[in-house]
């Protein structure tokens, strides 16, 4: 067989297989080009998720007649000017984005420089079919039909127009949120569904895309190194999604789905989320050019830096260093539906138990208008079931009552259910899940252990045999030297079994099985590539979980108003080990909401 070279527009073809994947890598691409021609305004129209139809209509500096022809030829481009690829400055430099497109769909490329009249050539999958004069404000607008219309092959892998529409609005939060000083409109199917002001502040522009009650619970990231900037917002844990589609990067403006960055991410909030959630975030890394590679991806949506350790570092410590500073802060966005158990509950007899108990230590006989509000820890405000049991509690305050005004948390007034603390503070009412609280505070315990001489152990009055699967067994072998770190003393009890000589002395001398099968599973899940101290940390955090004061224990009013005290002094105590929060308070105002009082 001899060997030919392609036609050019075959090797188009091949290359709008890497380039344009779908809808919304096409809108990516004329984005971009949009972004680079110096537009203040970018407005986009999508058809049926893009599928049928993508206009993108700018303002920038426009083509001339002989550029637009120029700018369909495959490695054409303005964006190189010195040869210098390691420089790059523009989103786009490979000029095959529109040769791309025009390769495998109707593309229409209207353009007019300042001064100039306006010209427009249309091609369809390839060829020229129509080249003139047109009128159009200055600026550029171009418009794909049909793509993959006359690619049966590629047509059939697209998804439906709705699973389109969220990959280009995905594509458009990402770059408008990259590029906060230029305007961005999107119609869809006629409607509009995104519209931004040009010359927004970041962190305006990143809560108009994202959430706004981001807004309230964010933490603000900052940190240069090395002539590398971080920047951002870093949500507080406990604002946690169920999948990470809010995490967005950018590097040198460019948004990201880097490996090492969400990497990065996930260890920062390690030990602050259940592994199933996921932070929201928006975060800026600006690197000078030379110390990263942009072109490593058809998309140019990963890169690769020169020092990949520096930057890790760099995300994780930054990212740390801005939550440590939430303090005991925890989301405060009370749940609907736990408002509406209030509600529903408010006509219903109350059941004597519990309607006859005082509560609140001043006077007032308060009635908790729900047991079902209390019931299930987990499955917190939902559970509609309610035990006629007497299921709260008070005694008398030491003598003199601490004023609330005092205690960001407030004063323990009483518990509930032996689960809840009701504590009193100056601007509403304060219950902490004292099983979360607990354990979060003894993880950080830990943690400053083992900052300083390392974690106190206590030897058992008789060595501890944990029978296991010899994996297990294997596994909780090789990380002897840290569990030792921890304070958790344990060798090897031959092929089957540990055997447990001290634990933690923060631990008490509890469930040492439990502690130690936890360990095993937790060793089974975690990522080997974790470092040293984020893995020390991950088994902090399994150890605290067994350590902490159980839901169902009571606690006496010091008892209480210790923990709260040391709540607030603790970073992190706003949420447990696992990202749920410790506390929620009902302000002032929502307790009058729901007695009809406003
Ligand atoms: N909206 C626009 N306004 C002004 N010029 C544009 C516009 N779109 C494209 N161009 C010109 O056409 C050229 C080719 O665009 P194309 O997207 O194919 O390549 P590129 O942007 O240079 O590189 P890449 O393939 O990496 O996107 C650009 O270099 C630019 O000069
Ligand atoms: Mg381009």
């Amino acid at each position: 067989m001899s060997i030919r070279r392609l036609p050019e527009h075959l090797v188009n073809r091949i290359a709008a297989g890497e380039v344009v994947e779908r809808p919304a890598s096409a809108l990516k691409e004329l984005v971009e080009n949009a972004i680079d021609a110096g537009s203040t305004r970018i407005s986009v129209r999508l058809s049926n998720g893009g599928l049928d139809r993508i206009e993108v209509v700018d303002d920038g500096c426009g083509m001339s007649p002989a550029d637009i022809a120029l700018a369909l030829e495959r490695h054409a481009t303005s964006k190189l000017p010195d040869d210098r690829i390691e420089m790059v400055a523009t989103m786009g430099f490979r000029g095959e984005a529109l040769p791309s497109i025009a390769s495998v769909a109707r593309l229409t490329i209207e353009s007019r420089t300042r001064g100039t009249d306006g010209w427009q050539r249309v091609i369809d999958n390839g060829s020229v079919e129509r080249d003139g004069p047109c009128a159009i404000p200055p600026g550029t607008t171009v418009r794909v039909e049909q793509l993959f219309g006359r690619v049966p092959a590629r047509r059939k892998f697209l998804r439906s127009p709705k699973a389109e529409y969220a990959a280009c609005m995905d594509v458009m939060r990402r770059l408008a949120m990259a590029r906060p000083d230029i305007g961005f409109a999107v119609e869809h199917d006629g409607r509009r569904v995104l519209g931004v002001q040009p010359g927004e502040r970041r962190e305006e522009r990143v809560a108009a895309i994202t959430d706004r009650a981001l807004a309230d619970n964010h933490v603000v990231v900052e940190l240069e190194r090395e002539g590398i900037q971080l920047t951002g917002v870093a949500g507080l844990p406990t604002y946690n999604r169920g999948v990470a589609d809010h995490q967005f990067l950018f590097v040198n403006a460019r948004p990201v789905k880097d490996r090492l960055l969400t990497g990065a991410v996930r260890a920062a909030y390690a030990d602050l989320l259940a592994r199933d959630r996921h932070p929201v975030l928006a975060l800026f890394l600006d690197v000078p050019p030379d110390m990263v590679d942009v072109n490593v991806h058809p998309a140019k949506t990963e890169v690769r830096f020169r020092d990949p350790a520096l930057v890790r570092g760099m995300m994780v410590s930054g990212l740390k260093r801005a939550l440590d500073g939430a303090g005991f802060r925890s989301v405060q966005r009370p749940d609907a539906g736990a408002m509406t158990a209030w509600q529903v509950e408010s006509v219903a007899p109350a059941p004597s138990p519990i309607g006859a108990m005082p509560i609140f230590e001043h006077g007032a006989t308060a009635v908790l208008p729900s047991a079902r509000l209390f019931a299930d820890r987990r499955t917190s405000f939902s559970t509609p079931s309610w035990s006629p049991a007497p299921m709260a509690r008070a005694e008398p305050a030491a003598e003199a009552t601490p004023r609330a005004a005092s205690f960001p948390l407030g004063v323990a007034r009483g518990q509930v259910a032996n689960t809840y603390i009701v504590a009193e503070a100056e601007d509403g009412l304060v219950l902490v899940d004292q099983h979360a609280a607990h354990e979060r505070l003894v993880l950080e315990r830990m943690r400053r252990s083992l900052a300083g001489a390392g974690v106190p152990s206590q030897a058992l009055l008789l060595p501890d045999v944990v029978e296991m699967e010899e994996t297990a067994c294997d596994r909780l072998e090789a990380r002897l030297a840290e569990f030792a770190e921890l304070g958790l003393e344990m060798e090897r009890f031959g092929p089957c079994a540990m055997l447990v000589r001290a634990t933690p002395a923060l631990l008490g001398s509890g469930d040492v099985q439990g502690l130690v099968r936890d360990l095993a599973d937790d060793l089974a899940e975690a990522d080997e590539a974790l470092s040293l101290r984020e893995r020390l940390d991950h088994v902090a955090a399994t150890m605290a979980c067994h350590g902490s004061v159980r839901a169902g224990r009571t606690l006496s009013v010091a008892e209480m108003n210790a923990l709260l005290r040391e709540m607030e002094e603790t970073p992190h105590s706003g949420q447990c080990n696992h990202g749920r929060p410790t506390w929620i308070k009902l302000a002032h105002g929502d307790i009058e909401k729901l007695f009809g009082r406003k």
